[in-house]
């Protein structure tokens, strides 16, 4: 029972929140269309949950406009939005069965018993809590609340779901089932969902936009693997992907064949694969984890301070002479390295990135 959701686009336009002279979010843009899946990914205090609550309606906007499928509801009450929201804390009612926890928005826009039935069967289906109807919150798991809670949006049929950190109260195990739910919940109902969350893995499996933000703003807006290879910033770079991409200072040294040379910290001079581009000076070489491993010709040496064994991939973390810590990928098979020895490394410089004194990304060609 795919429903049709052609309203579900939302748009902020020059939206911005100020609490008393604290501006929270200076002047936000944004356009989604009906049916995708957009994360807002951000650290803790970047306003994340005030633009979703500014959506929802749950604060005013100091300034700016905001539509859900093509129509302003800036000025309209929660209810009169046509979105259903998710918070992290799923707060049920604790006196009332699933049934009613489900039910009770319907009951409270007097809604006809017949239609709130079949609605909530419907949902009961989709999440499988047929079994659990009857249970008060407080015989349930913390998935199947949060389950319950889900369920209470769904039955709204709403055109756009909105989820802040829904699953940050679920243990592991769950946080991962519970994220392949929501994947399959809004490819059967294809609405437009905007999730909130400051935890990158959750953003780059669901979404299919991620909105990366910082301070209020945001600093990209792509597809996940986008955010990835081709990072638009150093702050996106720095935060998108785990472990967290290597950041090594060096000096703009003059270009070879029209590809930027740069000066490391231990004097040697290494081209790179990024084209040339207007800028000298102090800048940062950027590499991830995986584009730097223990090899006998490495043009790094440090000492190996920590290491962590995942099993697919074992992390030296390694200090070099200048005091800079750096994370490498060495495969598992390979004979470890003591603590304490001196190792040496490779650089692919092939995939290595260039971040200018502004904080702009460079990238291989
Ligand atoms: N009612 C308020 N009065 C004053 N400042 C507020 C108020 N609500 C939020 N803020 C401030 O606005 C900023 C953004 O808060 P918000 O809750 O949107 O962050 P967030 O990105 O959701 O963070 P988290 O990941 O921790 O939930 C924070 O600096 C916060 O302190
Ligand atoms: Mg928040």
């Amino acid at each position: 029972m795919k429903m049709t959701h052609e309203l579900g686009g939302i748009e902020w336009r020059d939206v911005s929140k100020r609490y008393g002279q604290h501006t929270v979010i200076p002047n936000f843009n944004l356009s989604i269309a009906a049916g995708e899946f957009i994360a807002l990914l951000g650290p803790s205090g970047c306003g994340k949950s005030t633009l979703l609550r500014m959506l929802a309606g749950l604060e005013p906007v100091s300034s700016g406009r905001i539509s859900i499928g093509g129509r302003d509801v800036t000025e309209l009450a929660p209810g009169q939005r046509g979105i259903a929201m998710v918070f992290q804390q799923y707060a049920l009612y604790p006196h009332m069965t699933v049934r009613d926890n489900m039910a009770f928005g319907l009951r409270n826009i007097r809604m006809a018993e017949a239609e709130i039935e079949r609605r909530v069967a419907a949902a009961a289906q989709m999440l499988e809590l047929q079994a659990l109807l009857e249970r008060k919150p407080m015989q349930l798991s913390g998935g199947q609340r949060q389950r319950v809670a889900i369920g209470r949006a769904v039955v709204k049929e709403p055109l756009a779901f909105l989820f802040d950190e829904p699953l940050s109260n679920l243990d592991a195990a769950l946080r991962t089932r519970t994220r392949l739910e929501l994947a399959r919940l809004h490819k059967r109902l294809g609405a437009t969902m905007l999730f909130v969350t400051h935890d990158q893995v959750e953003a780059m499996t669901l979404a299919n936009r991620i909105a990366v933000m910082n301070q209020g703003r945001i600093e990209q807006f792509a597809a996940p693997m986008e955010l990835y290879t081709r990072p638009a910033t150093r702050f996106v770079a720095g935060f998108v992907g785990s472990p967290s991409m290597n950041f090594l200072p060096v000096q703009r040294a003059a270009d070879e064949d029209g590809y930027c040379a740069v000066t490391l910290s231990n004097g040697a001079t290494v081209r790179t694969a990024v084209p040339s581009f207007a800028a000298d000076g102090a800048m940062e070489l950027g590499l991830r984890p995986d584009a730097i491993t223990p090899s006998a010709d490495g043009q790094l040496q440090g000492v190996v301070e920590v290491i962590e064994r995942l099993g697919d991939r074992t992390l030296l973390h390694v200090l070099l002479a200048d005091g800079l810590l750096v994370v490498a990928d060495a495969p598992p098979r390979e004979a470890e390295p003591a603590i304490g020895a001196t190792i040496r490394l490779r650089m692919e410089l092939q995939r290595a990135h260039l971040f200018d004194a502004a904080g702009a990304a460079h990238h291989p060609a």
